[in-house]
């Protein structure tokens, strides 16, 4: 499929995004290991959540989609069964990393495998720790790292260890965490930089305690006590695409209704005010996830300097930053990025690859910064997805501020986050602006 925008165009009205993917993921595997029933009152249906469901029903769980509404019931910390099978964890790094995790702490062995974009990812980086713990991990060891599939045998308990994490990974902190629940003791994360802590939020509202002291974070292992019924915030980095559509360009007006608003995530928000844009957010919660109302008025952004040390709060957004970026006046600089490269592809070659397609000033400056000249006027082409996501609806965006008529090829795999992007945009920008079309031309 090819979704084709023509530009430009303001957005107006109110925007739905999907519940959270970085937080289903992890409410789904926690009330997998704990003893009764929770329901999930907004499934947002997308690939990657799929993955983890279809991964925690292969270990025993049992699960229920009514509508939206997802209901699993738990088979406590003691009850996963071995699978019959390889886990395939399709492209999602969040269910292969959480997921090895768990079955670190397990008495059976299993093998996690991969589609072709995450069989391209790290996974030293859980490796190590998880060995630390006492289990044992294999997969394709390669120029100093180690790719999927992934063979875990596992060892219960694990050994409770103190781990300083080479990289701010929140999905790294989150699968120590998860083996720390079967430990021998209290497990302790320390981050380089804070990166977002659903998963401490949500072993909390499992039960377990999680006490967290300057940059160090320590799980006491114990049982689970299902929770009932969540409701998850609207994902804030599905939000984010909406919400740079609207603050670059004036004449947009939009609203995003419990939007998810975590300190640790919300980094976007916060570079986006810097260039000056005009977002208003009424927070509520806690207890568990705050989430709020967000408002945005569009108007000219300004250029900005993104240290690395903001990356990890605005890691997935970077993206539609650079796009953000292309609209404001003057020079915008972004450090750090080098994780950006190990994403579902090298999400700095895409996004340079498609911005300097659509007429925008962006170049590399060393290895992991990028720098973006605003205010060139974007002029609409052919541009490729690659594969990724955030590529795709980041693009999207930057059709809707070019002139004329933006292709973007492969646009498909939106559906690994957000399966029903284009209507929505279509929702806000018009139906003339945004269209999809299947590979033969003809209007999907
Ligand atoms: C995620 C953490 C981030 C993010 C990914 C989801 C998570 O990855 O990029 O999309 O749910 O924990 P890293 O923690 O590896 O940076």
């Amino acid at each position: 499929m090819d979704a084709v925008i023509h530009g430009p165009a303001a957005v107006q009205g109110t925007a739905v995004v999907p519940a959270d993917k970085s937080i289903c993921h992890r409410l789904v595997l926690l009330s997998a290991l704990s003893e009764g029933e929770t329901t999930l009152g907004r499934w947002p249906q997308a690939e990657d959540c799929e993955r983890t469901r279809g991964l925690v029903e292969a270990l025993g769980a049992g699960t229920t989609l009514t509508g939206t509404q997802l209901r699993i019931r738990g088979v406590g910390p003691s009850g996963l069964r071995a699978p019959s099978g390889p886990l395939n964890c399709g492209a999602s790094g969040t269910t292969m990393r959480l997921a090895a995790g768990i079955l670190a702490g397990q008495s059976f062995a299993s093998v996690l495998t991969a589609a072709p974009s995450l069989a391209r990812r790290p996974m030293r980086r859980i490796v190590e720790p998880l060995a630390q713990m006492g289990a044992r991990l294999t997969g394709e060891a390669r120029g100093g790292d180690v790719y999927p599939p992934l063979r875990i045998e596992g060892r219960r308990p694990l050994r409770a260890i103190r781990y300083t994490l080479p990289v701010a990974s929140a999905q790294v902190k989150s699968a120590i965490l998860l083996a720390g629940l079967f430990a021998d003791g209290p497990t302790t994360v320390v981050e380089p930089q804070p990166t977002r802590d659903h998963t401490e939020r949500a072993l909390e509202r499992f039960g377990v305690r999680v006490t967290r002291e300057g940059p160090a974070v320590t799980l006491t292992p114990s049982p689970l006590r299902a929770p009932g019924d969540l409701t998850v915030p609207a994902d804030l980095s599905g939000a984010a695409f909406f919400v740079v559509a609207a603050a670059a360009r004036p004449g947009s007006a939009l609203t995003i209704d419990l939007v998810g608003l975590n300190p640790t995530r919300d980094g976007c928000l916060r570079v986006l005010q810097a260039m000056g844009a005009d977002l208003e957010t009424q927070a509520q919660g806690p207890p568990g996830e705050p989430f709020g109302t967000l408002v945005i008025t569009g108007r000219q952004l300004t250029g900005v300097t993104v240290a690395a040390e903001q990356v990890p709060t605005l890691i997935d957004e970077l993206p539609v930053l650079l796009v953000a970026a292309t609209q404001a006046a003057g020079r915008s600089r972004f450090e750090g990025l080098g994780e950006l490269r190990v994403k579902e592809t090298d999400r700095i070659a895409s996004m340079l690859e498609g911005l300097r397609r659509l007429g925008a000033a962006v170049s590399l400056e060393g290895p992991d910064t990028v720098v973006v000249e605003g205010g060139r006027p974007l002029a609409g082409t052919a541009v490729d997805a690659a594969g990724d996501h955030r590529t795709a609806m980041s693009l999207a965006v930057a059709g809707l501020f070019a002139q004329g008529t933006t292709r973007i090829r492969g646009a498909e795999c939106v559906a690994k986050s957000f399966p029903d992007f284009f209507e929505r945009l279509a929702g806000i920008a018009g139906s003339s602006t945004v269209k999809t079309v299947d590979k033969a031309g003809g209007l999907c």
